[in-house]
């Protein structure tokens, strides 16, 4: 292998902001092509839409994102099923043959719009709330956190069939300790696997780490524990177990309950700050126009993950003319596939219009110009393809839009006088760089 690039970048946790627009500079310096390191990882970047579309296309039948050894230690550690992230092979497969049917059927996942609805509700009462008592009576400060606990409600209320009252002004003492638990995990996550095990004696990040997960898997199986119980309760009373994701889960056989206990915590976390994402780079950039485009359009200029992985174990691999040995690790760069001119024309500007099919996709003409859906299929891939790609796409989907929807009913939603420019960072998610503050006014 041959590919040029810096020997050692600066990337670190904390610092990552520039690291997807430093990405687009090795772009343009070394080519589409670059190898980088990570920590101990050696890593092959790529930052074309056809050359994200080759890896994906040699991925496997098992296709891994990256290894996660320090959750593998902590499944072992306590004893724990591995789950979905740290699963592989068949039995990753396994799994996800069990998850899927209820997450990504559009049918089955119409069952959960009433719940979403009750969600949206609350949410539209806490906009209110916050909207009244701020200063101006109009002015929401800091959305995200608030859509934080929105993501959160929503995706457990599927997940546990609970609703954990995040949108309460008063939130229960579990749900704060289960918000902070995921935070931490996530936070914790990257230092521990980059600074060295000997370092762990030393500094805080491996016990806070461990602590966070003792904390998310406590609370995950004790919401697990006494959903089941009812669902007991019901049965012996003869009634039909009546439920939705977890009493199917619960119900279907097909996995051990050390599975379901994994394997619903990793499905909140997945589900938890992607949607709160999603949805604050949506509604910075909604004024009145259709929402498949703006979601589109806004989430395609902020991708809420800029980048991807795919370690490929079993296969070399062949990208253009470059060749790559078993077991290499491969970083798909999105965010530089979506910013790329040769695919959107003024790739900087929020051009809605740019989604419109007015020919069809496979066409090559006319691609460079505006108003036309003439984009590499893989320019743009929010919940990624293929068997890997997201679970909760379609739950996602539909608390995105019921969200929104409600929300523009109700509101006509405008920057803060003298808004300042908000740019956005990565917390391996792309996230706005300062808290968003909106106006909402009631529409007449
Ligand atoms: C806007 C919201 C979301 C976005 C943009 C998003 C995006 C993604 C992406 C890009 C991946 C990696 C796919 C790949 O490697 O090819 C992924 C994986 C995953 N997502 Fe999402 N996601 C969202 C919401 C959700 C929700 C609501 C859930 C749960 C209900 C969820 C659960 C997961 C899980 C469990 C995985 C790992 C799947 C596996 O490894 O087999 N996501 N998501």
């Amino acid at each position: 292998m041959t590919c040029r690039g810096p020997a050692d970048p600066p990337l670190c946790t904390g610092c990552l902001s520039k690291d997807t627009r430093r990405r687009c500079t090795y772009c343009s310096l070394y080519g589409p092509i670059w190898r980088s390191k990570f920590g101990l990882f050696d890593i092959v970047n790529v930052a074309t839409p056809d050359l994200i579309a080759q890896v994906i296309q040699q991925e496997g039948r098992y296709p891994v994102r990256a290894e996660l050894p320090h959750w593998k230690e902590y499944r072992d550690l306590r004893g724990q099923a591995y789950g979905l992230h740290v699963e592989t092979g068949l039995d990753w497969y396994r799994l996800r043959s069990a998850l899927n049917p209820k997450m990504l059927k559009l049918q089955e996942v119409s069952a959960y719009a009433s719940v979403i609805h009750q969600v949206v509700g609350d949410l539209l009462q806490r906009i209110e709330l916050l909207r009244t008592c701020s200063q101006d009576q109009a002015t929401v400060s800091d959305l995200a956190a608030e859509l934080y606990k929105f993501g959160f409600e929503g995706v457990s209320s599927i997940l546990f069939e609970t609703r954990l009252g995040c949108l309460q002004e008063e939130i229960p003492h579990d749900t704060l300790r289960f918000i902070a638990a995921v935070n931490d995990m996530l936070t914790f996550s990257d230092p521990v696997l980059l600074f060295p095990r000997w370092s762990r004696d030393i500094l805080p990040f491996w016990k806070r780490f461990i602590q966070a997960w003792d904390d998310l898997s406590d609370i995950a199986q004790m919401l697990i524990d006494r959903r089941m119980a009812e669902i007991e309760a019901q049965v012996s009373r003869g009634e039909p177990a009546e439920g939705m994701y977890l009493t199917y889960l619960l119900s279907s056989d097909k996995l051990s309950k050390a599975d379901v206990y994994t394997s619903v915590t990793e499905l909140m976390l997945g589900g938890v700050d992607t949607v709160r994402k999603k949805n604050d780079t949506v509604v910075w950039f909604f004024t009145s126009v259709e929402l498949d485009l703006f979601a589109f359009s806004s989430t395609s200029l902020y991708p809420v993950v800029p980048g991807n992985g795919r370690y490929i174990s079993e296969n070399e691999v062949i990208l253009d003319n470059y060749w790559f040995p078993k077991k290499t690790q491969f970083h798909l760069c999105h965010y530089a596939a979506c910013h790329d001119e040769s695919e959107f024309v003024d790739a900087e500007r929020f051009l809605p219009e740019r989604w419109f099919y007015s020919e069809a996709p496979s066409s090559r003409s006319n691609r460079a110009m505006p108003g036309f859906y003439q984009h590499h299929p893989y320019s743009f891939i929010p919940f990624g393809v293929g068997v890997r790609a997201c679970v909760g796409k379609r739950v996602a989907e539909m608390e995105m839009h019921f969200a929104l929807s409600r929300l523009m009913q109700h509101y006509e939603i405008q920057p803060e006088d003298g808004a300042p420019t908000v740019e956005a960072k990565t917390r391996t998610l792309l996230i706005p760089s300062k808290p968003i503050n909106l106006r909402f006014m009631p529409r007449a």
